[in-house]
């Protein structure tokens, strides 16, 4: 595992645990005709799906959560790039605990079956994701995410080449 992870203080860690838990709970109020929709949303429905980080975190400060857990609510939409929402921030502006969530998020999508799309493997998902550095993701993080996920896939499996697994 990279140091740099192994760096992170305990208690940065347990709450990035419990923002990963909670990052989509503005979703609760969102109906499930939207959410479990098969066919391409409206704008309409997707102006409502973009406001669930907002509404997440509003929830998670009237609870008095930590800031990290609001900011991983708040923030798991935006991208590296600017082109995330949101608010658009970019870079290091977005908190750090929730451009790793956003990583996690994004590999849990690609590698489970949703509504919208049969799941895919994980060298397909690490494959995906791979191009992905500095746009939607921050580079550093993604670089030590995809090693600690492949690095296990291999030990599960013995390699990790993309095409080779369903
Ligand atoms: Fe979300």
């Amino acid at each position: 595992m990279n140091e740099r992870v192994l760096d992170m203080p305990q208690e940065l860690k347990t709450q990035i645990r419990y923002g990963s838990w909670l990052h989509d709970c503005g979703k609760i109020g969102m109906g499930e005709v939207i959410l479990n929709k098969e066919s391409t949303l409206t704008n309409d429905e997707i102006e409502i799906i973009r406001r669930h980080p907002v509404w997440g975190a509003e929830v998670a400060r009237q609870a008095h959560l930590s800031q990290e857990v609001i900011n991983i609510i708040a923030c798991h939409h935006e991208r590296f790039d600017g082109q995330g929402y949101p608010t658009g921030i970019s870079g290091e502006d977005i908190p750090r605990e929730a451009r790793i969530v956003s990583i996690a998020d994004v590999f849990d999508a690609i590698t489970t079956d949703r509504s919208y799309h049969a799941k895919r493997s994980v060298p397909e998902a690490i494959e995906v994701m791979s191009f992905l550095g500095g746009s939607a993701f921050d580079p550093d993080f993604l670089d030590i995410f995809l090693s600690c996920v492949e690095n296990t896939y291999i030990e599960i499996h013995g390699d990790c080449d993309y095409g080779n697994r369903e």
